[in-house]
């Protein structure tokens, strides 16, 4: 593999109980603006994106009890959830990086919201970090 893969950082994921009290908590307080806001059910997810330069803060918040999120917020509580890094070509990244020895989530890239292409890698072998791959 050559050169830096990673080359944006797309968005930093914040899960949240309440989606409207931490979008109107941002907008009062910075002066965010939302920009795009989507529900993934394949995810579990409804998402608010507020802008901030080229990147993210994505919010986030499980629509049903057995999504991920749902179950992250129970562990965890509301923080941080996951960095989002962009990438030119998400499916090459990921299979260098099992190639590599890394642990993801994903076998394969799929559909992100915003129609990008994701792929996440486990936290595991991750400095704790959940990882997503996206290419827009
Ligand atoms: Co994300």
């Amino acid at each position: 593999m050559n050169g830096p893969q990673l080359t944006e950082i797309d968005h930093v994921a914040i899960a949240v109980h309440d989606l409207d009290g931490a979008v109107a908590w941002y907008e009062q307080m910075f002066g965010a603006r939302v920009t795009h806001r989507e529900r993934v059910e394949s995810d579990g997810v409804e998402e608010a994106l507020l802008q901030v330069a080229d990147s993210y803060i994505q919010l986030l918040t499980p629509t049903r009890p057995d999504s991920p999120v749902a179950k992250y917020l129970e562990r965890k509580g509301e923080g941080l959830h996951h960095v989002g890094y962009r990438v030119a070509d998400a499916e090459a990244t990921l299979q260098a990086y099992r190639d590599h020895g890394g642990v993801s989530i994903d076998d394969h890239a799929r559909p992100g919201s915003r129609g990008t292409t994701v792929a996440f890698l486990h936290p595991k072998g991750a400095w704790g970090t959940l990882i997503e791959l996206v290419q827009e």
